[in-house]
């Protein structure tokens, strides 16, 4: 078996995802439960960026033990060295420092003649290689680049200290076959290859990003670049999971393997889902809540007669748990919560442990069964709630519904300055009213693209999950909010959303300050 080593690139690649702003708080804890994944190497972000993604890379940099941080940055002297200024505590430190290949990005984005591409790429990849041991290389659009060029521009990265090798699917436009063959070509074509391992890295435009992966791979690719339930710009990038799993169930066909810790596939997923408030799909592979789920009597009676007569992944080994696992009740108390939240690894403040133990006892008084994923979700909303300071807050609500009369909201709100405000308006639904009433007291212009509602498990008692994307002035949020009743979700969501505009404004604005 040959090793593959895990690039996870959910906080750079992955952050790119439309309404996704991690703060430094949220990436940190992304970044430790990726380490117990066992990734090998973590993207860590592009510090040259912004002062925000700068201190999120150094914060994860100065923090992680075993596995390799590494930071963004364009073939420009100034970006090498801002990623060397956040990486430098780091164990084992690296930089990706990436150029266009492609005619179309040469001649329109970036102007440059195929020489003069090659001439940047070599002298900052040799300025790079003076302060980092690992220098990473890629070929933007590689996919749509001309294979002979990429032979002599790797050749000459490799000559210049580059240690690894991107050959980026930027747009997702490769296939399989194509795309092994283009690895292929390059290990026969570029004499010094065996000076560097050879990375993947692709994009899910045409749903293929996990296929061309693993077609990479079997054509001399070592490193395979994604992120946790491929997220990402547009499509997304290929699911680091979807890669990890595949390779073990069909390691009868593929020698290779993988160092991830498969059982902590759910709560990693958990993990990002919650914090970026990017959802995952019920069908989803490995993942999704549908994937251990059989609805048709023929597939029901084979499992119960034989497991492995449908199902080829069992949930144990990606962590899924039985979904109504009662493990803590009514009368369990503040230390045994303790050790739970400790078994999710996750950092609580005292104010915050103090804070998710006070709500899940409120939650007992309702709910007969509390459920790993009870806990969880209340968890990561104290996460999300107290990172947010200066924010809206919903101080009480009431919504009349009924069949013969038309939907009206009544709620009360505190402004970040302190202010209470109220109001009332009516909608065509009982969400509607209430989004349109908290939308009144608001400065901010706002806008609903995207709401939806989960439960957390099953039962009519189950928690509710309410997710929405919308514009804040302008700019594209998630927001996130549970709750025993399901409007209450909703408004914690939306509230969720612009506090999260808010906070990122307010950090920008502090950069700009600092920055005169
Ligand atoms: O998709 C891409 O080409 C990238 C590069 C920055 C490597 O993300
Ligand atoms: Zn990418």
């Amino acid at each position: 078996m040959s090793k593959i080593k895990i690039f996870d690139t959910t906080l750079r690649d992955g952050e790119q995802s439309p309404g996704v702003n991690l703060n430094q708080q949220e990436k940190l804890e992304i970044a430790n439960q990726l380490e117990r994944l066992g990734v090998d190497r973590i993207e860590a972000g592009f510090p040259a960026s912004s002062n925000g993604d700068f201190a999120a890379v150094k914060a994860i940099a100065d923090t992680l033990q075993s596995t390799s941080v590494i930071a963004l940055a364009r073939t420009v002297k100034s970006d090498i060295d801002i990623a060397w200024e956040a990486l430098k505590g780091a164990k084992k430190p690296a930089i990706h420092v990436f150029l266009a290949t492609s005619p179309i990005h040469m001649e329109y984005k970036l102007k440059k003649t195929p020489e003069e591409v090659i001439r940047t790429s070599v002298d900052m990849v040799r300025y790079a290689k003076e302060k980092f041991p690992e220098v990473q290389w890629s070929a933007e659009d590689a996919s749509r680049s001309d294979w002979n060029f990429l032979a002599k521009i790797i050749e000459q990265v490799i000559d210049a200290g580059a240690t690894i090798i991107n050959l980026p699917d930027t747009v997702g436009y490769t296939t399989p076959q194509e795309y092994g063959n283009m690895f292929k070509f390059i290990k026969e074509n570029v004499p010094n290859i065996d000076k560097a391992i050879l990375s993947c890295h692709c994009h899910d435009d045409l749903g293929m990003a996990v296929a061309n992966s693993i077609a990479a791979v079997e054509n001399g690719a070592t490193q395979v670049e994604g992120t946790i339930n491929g997220i990402g710009e547009r499509a997304g990038n290929a699911a680091l999971e979807e890669v990890a799993v595949a390779l073990k169930i069909r390691s009868d066909f593929y020698p290779y393997e993988t160092g991830i810790n498969l059982k902590e596939i759910k709560r990693t997923s958990d993990l990002v889902a919650k914090l970026t408030g990017m959802h995952v799909q019920a069908n989803k592979a490995v993942i999704g809540r549908n994937a251990f789920s059989h609805e048709s009597g023929i597939h029901q009676d084979g499992v119960l007669k034989h497991v492995e007569t449908y199902e080829i992944i069992t949930p144990e080994m990606v962590g899924v748990k039985e979904a109504n696992t009662l493990f803590l009740g009514k009368h369990s108390g503040r230390h045994a919560f303790k050790e739970k939240v400790n078994e999710f690894g996750l950092e609580l403040t005292e104010d915050e442990l103090q804070e998710a133990f006070t709500r899940f006892k409120k939650l007992t008084d309702h709910k007969k069964e509390v459920t790993d994923d009870d806990i969880y979700t209340i968890l990561m909303e104290i996460k999300t709630d107290s990172n947010q300071i200066a924010k809206y807050v919903l101080d009480s609500f009431q919504v009349y519904y009924g069949t013969a009369n038309t939907p009206t909201a009544v709620v009360r709100l505190i402004t970040p300055d302190d202010k209470k405000l109220e109001g009332a308006l009516t909608g065509n639904g009982s969400v509607e009213a209430l989004y349109k009433t908290i939308d009144s007291l608001m400065e901010e212009e706002l806008d609903l693209i995207d709401y939806q509602l989960n439960s957390v498990g099953g039962g009519k008692d189950a928690l509710a999950e309410a997710y929405v994307q919308m514009k804040v002035n302008g700019e594209v949020v998630n927001g996130r909010g549970s709750h025993q009743d399901v409007l209450a979700a909703s408004a914690h969501a939306f509230l969720n959303a612009v506090n999260r505009y808010k906070l990122h404004h307010r950090a920008v604005e502090k950069e700009e300050t600092v920055a005169q």
